[in-house]
C-alpha cells in the first residue's frame, strides 16, 4: 500500500529562491529551506515539490536549464541538496523535483554546440528547419512575448523550434540519444534519492506535421518507457504530469496505470474561482462530471494557484473573458491566457471565501497541492514582470524583509509585498501560528482532518441527492467500501437552509471540523449553511 502514498498525500510547492535566505545574499537557498522543514511538517505536508534548482540563466526562472546535473550556485551545492533530502526523509516527508524534458536553455552546452555546426554531434538534439512554416497548426503558449514557435538562429543558419520562450529550444525526441540523455538525468536524481518528478510541459515532446503537436502517440510511448524504467529500478517514486489539457486528454497520460502516477487537474481550478464568484456550482459540477475515471493506482493533483499565471487555457472563450473581467480588471493582472495574481487577493482577501476554496480542494477527488505563501494568504505584486509578482519572498515574521532575509532590502531578488493589506506586518507565519483562528491554523486543522480520513484521498465521488436543487450548493459524498463523507459547500454570500439525502443506513453525521453531530430524519439531513460555509460530515452507520 505504501507505494500508493501519493493517493492520500498533501503536496506543497516551494520556490527555493523565495522561501528562506540562510546566508543573507537576498536569495533563498537550499539551506534556508532546510531550516523551515519543521514548519512544513507541522503544516501537514507529505511531499515537497521544488521548482527547478539547476544552473540556468533564469530567463524562465530556472525552467531554462543549462546543466541538468548540478545546483544553481545561489541555491547551494549538490551536497546541500543531499542534506536537504536526508532532512526531508528524516521527517517522514518526501521530495520531488522538476523534470524539464521538453527543452533546455539556449545556454546549455548541447545547444551551444548544436548551433555552432551542422556536424556537431548535438545538432540533432534540437529541432531545426530551413523554413518557419512547419507545424503551423501548433498554438503559441507564451502569447504575450512570442510571435512564432520558430526562431531564426544566426549562428546555426536555420530556424529552431520552441514551445516556450525563444531562449528555450525544444529537444528533439525523435533522436534516441535525447531520449537516453533524459533517462540519465532521471537516474541521476533518483539515485540521489528524490521521490519522483513533476514532469514539466510533457504534451509537447514530439512534433508531427498535420497535428497540433500535442499529446502525440509518440510522446505517450516515450513517457511510458520512462515509467517502466522507474518501476523497474525505483518503485514507490512518482511521476506527476503537467499537461494543461482537458480531462479527456489528460486521461491517456495515466495510460493503463503505466504512464503517470499523477496528473494535475487544470480545468477544475478556474472553475472553483468561477463558481465562487458566481455563487453557482454548475461550471464546477460540469467539469467534474466530464472528468473520466482514472486507473486505480493513479491520482489527480488539484491546486488553487501555482507559480504561473492562473491559466485560462482550459475554459471557453466566453468564460475566459468573464474570468478576466471579474478577476483581472487591471490590465497588469493579465498575462498570456491567464491572471497573474495570488489566491488571497483574487478572493478579496475574504477569509470565508479562501477557506471555502481550500475546503473544496481538500474534499474533491485528488491530492491537493498548496502553493507556498498561500497558506497564510500572501499578496501579489502585479507590477513585477512576467510571473514574478506571485513569486515574492515568503513572509515569516513582521521583521524587515518579512524575516525572509537579513540582506538589505535592495539586495533581495524581489521586493517583499508592501501593499499594506498584505505586507509582513499584516500577513506572516509567526503571527498566524500564534492565532488559533488564523488561516494557517484553519488550514492545518483541515489538512490533519483530511489526512485522518483516507476516504478523502481514495474514495470515489458521488453527487448528493438534493430534492430541492440549490444553485449555490456543492454537495457530494466521498465513498469507499467502508466509509463515506458528505461534503457541503455554500458558494453564496447568503445563508442557506439545505436538505440533502444521506447514504443508506447513516444513523449520525459527525462534523469532522466542528465536532457537532447531526441526526438524519427520513434519510435526509437538514441544516443551515452560513455564507461561504462548508461542512465535512462523516456518515456513521
Ligand atoms: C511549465 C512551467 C512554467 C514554465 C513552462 C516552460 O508550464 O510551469 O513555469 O515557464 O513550463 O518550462
Amino acid at each position: 500500500m505504501s507505494e500508493l502514498w501519493y493517493k492520500n498525500a498533501v503536496f506543497y510547492e516551494v520556490y527555493v529562491r523565495a522561501f528562506f535566505d540562510s546566508n543573507g545574499d537576498g536569495h533563498g537557498d537550499l539551506k534556508g529551506l532546510m531550516q523551515k522543514l519543521d514548519y512544513l511538517k507541522d503544516l501537514g505536508v507529505d511531499c515537497i515539490w521544488l521548482l527547478p534548482i539547476y544552473p540556468s540563466p533564469l530567463r524562465d526562472d530556472g525552467y531554462d536549464i543549462a546543466d541538468y546535473y548540478s545546483i544553481l550556485p545561489t541555491y547551494g551545492a549538490l551536497e546541500d541538496f543531499c542534506e536537504l533530502l536526508d532532512a526531508v526523509h528524516a521527517r517522514g516527508m518526501r521530495l520531488i523535483t522538476d523534470l524539464v524534458l521538453n527543452h533546455t536553455s539556449d545556454q546549455h552546452p548541447w545547444f551551444q554546440s548544436a548551433r555552432s555546426s551542422r556536424q556537431s554531434p548535438y545538432r540533432d538534439y534540437y529541432v531545426w528547419s530551413d523554413t518557419d512554416q512547419k507545424y503551423r497548426e501548433t498554438r503559441i503558449i507564451f502569447l504575450d512575448t512570442e510571435k512564432s514557435n520558430w526562431t531564426w538562429d544566426e549562428v546555426a543558419g536555420q530556424y529552431y523550434w520552441h514551445r516556450f520562450y525563444s531562449s528555450q529550444p525544444d529537444l528533439n525526441y525523435d533522436n534516441p540519444a535525447v531520449q537516453e540523455e533524459m533517462r540519465n538525468v532521471m537516474r541521476f536524481w533518483l539515485d540521489l534519492g528524490v521521490d519522483g518528478f513533476r514532469a514539466d510541459a510533457v504534451p509537447y515532446l514530439f512534433e508531427r506535421e498535420g497535428t497540433n503537436c500535442e499529446n502525440l502517440p509518440e510522446t505517450h510511448e516515450y513517457l511510458k518507457s520512462l515509467r517502466r524504467f522507474m518501476d523497474e529500478h525505483y518503485p514507490g517514486r512518482i511521476l506527476l504530469c503537467e499537461a494543461n489539457q482537458w480531462p479527456e486528454d489528460v486521461l491517456p497520460y495515466f495510460g493503463d496505470g503505466d504512464e503517470f502516477h499523477m496528473g494535475f487537474h487544470f480545468p477544475v481550478m478556474p472553475r472553483i474561482f468561477k463558481a465562487l464568484r458566481e455563487g453557482r456550482a454548475d461550471s464546477l459540477v460540469d467539469i467534474l462530471k466530464r472528468t473520466p475515471e482514472i486507473p486505480e493506482n493513479c491520482q489527480w493533483c488539484t491546486f488553487l494557484r501555482n507559480h504561473d499565471e492562473l491559466t485560462l487555457e482550459m475554459v471557453s472563450e466566453e468564460d475566459r473573458q468573464w474570468m478576466w473581467r471579474e478577476y483581472a480588471p487591471h490590465p497588469r493582472m493579465r498575462l498570456n491566457l491567464g491572471i497573474r495574481r495570488r489566491l488571497a487577493p483574487l478572493l478579496d482577501n475574504d477569509r470565508r471565501k479562501i477557506s471555502l476554496a481550500y475546503s473544496l480542494l481538500f474534499t474533491l477527488p485528488g491530492s491537493p497541492i498548496i502553493y507556498y505563501g498561500d497558506e497564510i494568504g500572501m499578496g501579489d505584486n502585479i507590477w513585477l514582470e512576467d510571473r514574478n509578482g506571485v513569486r515574492t519572498p515568503m513572509q515569516w515574521t513582521n521583521a524587515p524583509n518579512g524575516g525572509f532575509s537579513s540582506a538589505s532590502p535592495e539586495k533581495l531578488y524581489a521586493p517583499v509585498i508592501d501593499d499594506p493589506q498584505f505586507s509582513p506586518e499584516r500577513v506572516n507565519v509567526t503571527d498566524q501560528l500564534n492565532d488559533p483562528q488564523s488561516l494557517l491554523n484553519v488550514l492545518r486543522r483541515m489538512i490533519a482532518t483530511r489526512k485522518a480520513q483516507s476516504v478523502l484521498g481514495k474514495g470515489k465521488l458521488q453527487w448528493a441527492q438534493i430534492p430541492t436543487p440549490l444553485p449555490s450548493l456543492v454537495a457530494f459524498h466521498r465513498v469507499d467500501e467502508i466509509e463515506s463523507i458528505l461534503a457541503l459547500h455554500n458558494l453564496s454570500a447568503q445563508s442557506q437552509p439545505v436538505s440533502v439525502s444521506v447514504l443508506p443506513q447513516t444513523t449520525v453525521l459527525h462534523d469532522l471540523l466542528t465536532g457537532e453531530n447531526f441526526t438524519p430524519a427520513d434519510g435526509m439531513i437538514s441544516l443551515i449553511l452560513q455564507p461561504y460555509d462548508y461542512r465535512w460530515l462523516k456518515e456513521i452507520r
